[in-house]
């Protein structure tokens, strides 16, 4: 991948109350952050500790809002099985999923933040939902997840990533630069918290792929922005993205 990597963007926005109705100003604060996130623009890249800034990397993606589609419904929860991408269920199917990536906002429940489709599956649930609540910057309301780092850690999946204790105890997220954890993390770890995986390697608990609060977690690896930059190379699933 030698071009600049631009990303059109589409969010569908499914809403029963006037709050999930989330505004164009919360759609775009959300492609603001990736923008951040996926830049080394965050404010608190400088946070990364020195034991990690040989391998912090800047993933060097853009994301331009291309259009908001808005859709009203009576579902209070949509679940994690893809209605909200289908016309029959209520849902809004995604516009070219093969060259933009469509985002839906809507009530998920069972207090999931978001989930994302991995590269290679069905052109037709292709995207990354996130709970309306979580979508961009949320205010204190919602509170330690009002960062839009939901967005950055389901479009990170979107392009390959793992989670980074590799769903497993000690289990591998495909990337060498990233150390071994035991599983997740949450909150906001102090540092350095040491895995009792092989090696004993201080975590790197401030990864977008762990699982811990929106300010507690501020980088992507090398490792793994040449994961996602491959996705898009020629022959890789994304490669129709042109870039
Ligand atoms: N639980 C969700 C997932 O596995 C998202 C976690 C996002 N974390 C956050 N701090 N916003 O995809
Ligand atoms: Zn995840
Ligand atoms: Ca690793």
């Amino acid at each position: 991948v030698n071009g600049k990597i631009e990303i059109p963007v589409i969010v569908n926005v499914l809403y029963r109350t006037a709050a999930q109705n989330i505004s164009d100003a919360q759609i775009q604060s959300q492609i603001d952050v990736l923008n951040k996130d996926f830049n080394a623009q965050n404010s608190d890249y400088n946070s990364v500790p020195a034991l990690f800034s040989g391998v912090k990397a800047n993933v060097g993606i853009t994301f331009v809002l291309e259009k908001i589609n808005r859709k009203s419904t009576t579902k209070t929860s949509w679940g994690t099985n893809n209605a909200m991408k289908k016309t029959a269920q209520g849902g809004i199917a995604p516009t070219s999923p093969t060259t933009k990536l469509n985002m839906w906002s809507c009530a998920i429940g069972g207090g999931i933040l978001g989930y994302a489709q991995f590269p290679g599956g069905s052109s037709s649930t292709d995207g990354v939902v996130i709970d309306s609540r979580y979508f961009g910057l949320s205010g204190s309301a919602n509170a330690p997840f009002n960062l839009g780092r939901t967005g950055t850690h389901e479009v990170g999946h979107w392009m390959n990533l793992r989670h980074i204790w590799g769903d497993a105890n000690c289990g591998s997220d495909l990337v060498s630069d990233t150390p071994t954890h035991n599983t997740a993390n949450y909150g906001v770890p102090a540092y350095p918290h040491y895995s009792t995986c092989s090696g004993t390697p201080v975590e790197m608990t401030m990864n977008y792929m762990d699982y811990t609060d929106d300010n507690g977690m501020y980088m992507f690896s090398t490792g793994q922005k040449n994961r996602m930059a491959a996705i898009f190379a020629s022959g890789g699933p994304r490669a129709a993205f042109g870039i």
